[in-house]
């Protein structure tokens, strides 16, 4: 399993550096993506995510959180291993929006809010490079994590089978639930709060891993 650490509990006056102190450990950044409107936040589009790559090496992993995810997917730059995840509950047509994340170069993912049911992916997964599961209500960092999505992922899992589908959880993630995540079948998970509320940003994702039972090495 891999970590991706969500800049949304960064400091958004100071991206890069911040991104830059949870780089070694992290196999994406998760960057969040609000329009106000889909979810009750705003947060950073194209203009400021594009600009936050120089001297970064790791993919983005963006999140798109907003109504109309086919108009702004082609803003953003894509480099190579970039995912563009968006919302089944979003108002553009899936299909559509799937073909256009994928004409960007990006991996594309299709993520679920924790009362949508399950089911509604399973026509898609021959589709789509990541499905990410919200173990909280979109729209903040710092929620408590919703027992249910253990089994949305454990079905997930055995749905997916043979496919090469990354499944990725989102949401109140920390040392004393990442174990159970990654035990139900989770590849990707996401941490905001866990790692950007502790001063020492390393040792928090070192605990991260550990506690999911990984050995710690550094990327390079
Ligand atoms: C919430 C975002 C998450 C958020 C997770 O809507 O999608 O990525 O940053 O934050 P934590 O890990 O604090 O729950
Ligand atoms: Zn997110």
């Amino acid at each position: 399993m891999n970590l991706a650490p969500s800049l949304l509990s960064a400091d958004f006056g100071d991206l890069r550096a911040e991104a830059r102190e949870v780089e070694p450990l992290a196999a994406y950044f998760h960057i969040d993506v609000m329009d106000g409107h889909f979810v009750d936040n705003l947060t950073i589009g194209p203009p400021v995510v594009n600009s936050l790559r120089k001297g970064l090496s790791r993919p983005f992993d963006i999140h798109l959180m907003i109504d109309h995810p086919l108009a702004y997917a082609s803003r953003f730059e894509i480099h190579p291993g970039d995912i563009i995840t968006f919302h089944i509950e979003s108002a553009d047509d899936l299909d559509h929006t799937i073909e256009a994340i994928h004409r960007t170069g990006a991996e594309v993912g299709i993520s679920l809010r924790p009362k949508t049911p399950i089911e509604t992916v399973l026509p898609y997964l021959d589709r789509v490079d990541l499905i990410l599961v919200m173990s909280v209500e979109p729209g903040f960092g710092g929620q408590a994590f919703m027992p249910e999505a253990l089994e949305r992922i454990r079905f997930l899992r055995r749905e997916i089978g043979e496919r090469v589908i990354t499944i990725e959880v989102d949401g109140g993630i920390g040392v004393k639930n990442i174990r159970d995540v990654v035990d139900a079948g989770a590849d990707l998970i996401v941490a905001g709060s866990a790692i950007f509320n502790h001063h020492d940003r390393a040792a928090a994702m070192s605990d991260l891993l550990a506690a999911a039972g990984q050995s710690v090495r550094l990327r390079s």
